[in-house]
C-alpha cells in the first residue's frame, strides 16, 4: 500500500480581505458564538498584537495557529486543522514553523499552550512535539474540565 503524502504549506496570513475571509469561515464553522468571531476579528487585524500563521492545500486554507508574542513569551491562542487534513502533519509543520521562526534568529522564547483537560487528542499532538506539562488550572475550561498548561523552550546554542 502506497500511503499519500499530503501537500501541506505553512505561511503568515496576508492581510488582505481573502485570507481573512477563509479564517473568519473556518472560525465561525467551529467556534459558533458572535461575541468570540468579533473577538477573533480583532485580533486578525495587522497590529492587534497576535500574529497568525495559515495551512494550505491547493490554495485553500485548511489550517490555523494564532500566537501572542508578549517578549520574552509566545501563546498559542488558536490552533485548528480541518478534520479531513489531520494525521497529515500539518499542526505539526505549523509549530514548527513557529519554533524555526525564533531559533533562525537565535531568539530564546518559549511557547506556551493551554490545552482543556478533555481534549485528549491535543495533549498527545503537543506532547509528540515535546512539549512538557507544567502547570494545571483548576476548571479553566469549565466544571471538571481543567486547563493543562504545557510549555516548549526553545533552544539556541550559546556558540
Ligand atoms: C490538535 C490538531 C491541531 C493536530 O493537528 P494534526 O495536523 O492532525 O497533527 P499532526 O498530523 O501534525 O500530528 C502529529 C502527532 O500528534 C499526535 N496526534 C495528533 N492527533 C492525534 C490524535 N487525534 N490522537 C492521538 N495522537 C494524535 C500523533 O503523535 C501525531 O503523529 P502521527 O500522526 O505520526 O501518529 C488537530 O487535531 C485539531 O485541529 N484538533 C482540534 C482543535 C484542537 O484541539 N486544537 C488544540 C487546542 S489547544
Amino acid at each position: 500500500m502506497v500511503e499519500e503524502v499530503l501537500d501541506l504549506k505553512v505561511r503568515f496570513i496576508n492581510n488582505d480581505d481573502a485570507d481573512k475571509a477563509a479564517l473568519l469561515f473556518m472560525y465561525s464553522e467551529v467556534m459558533r458564538k458572535k461575541k468570540t468571531i468579533s473577538r477573533f476579528m480583532n485580533r486578525l487585524r495587522k497590529g492587534s498584537g497576535y500574529s497568525t500563521l495559515c495551512l494550505e492545500f491547493g490554495g485553500e486554507i485548511v489550517g490555523m495557529l494564532m500566537y501572542k508574542h508578549s517578549v520574552p513569551n509566545i501563546t498559542i491562542v488558536l490552533l485548528h486543522v480541518d478534520h479531513p487534513f489531520r494525521r497529515n502533519g500539518g499542526g505539526t509543520s505549523m509549530v514548527k514553523f513557529l519554533v524555526d521562526a525564533y531559533e533562525r534568529f537565535r531568539i530564546k522564547t518559549s511557547i506556551s499552550v493551554l490545552v482543556p483537560e478533555l481534549n485528549v487528542q491535543a495533549q498527545k499532538f503537543f506532547r509528540s512535539l515535546n512539549f512538557k506539562g507544567v502547570d494545571i488550572k483548576k476548571d479553566k475550561f469549565g466544571p471538571g474540565n481543567d486547563g493543562y498548561g504545557f510549555v516548549y523552550n526553545t533552544e539556541v546554542s550559546d556558540e
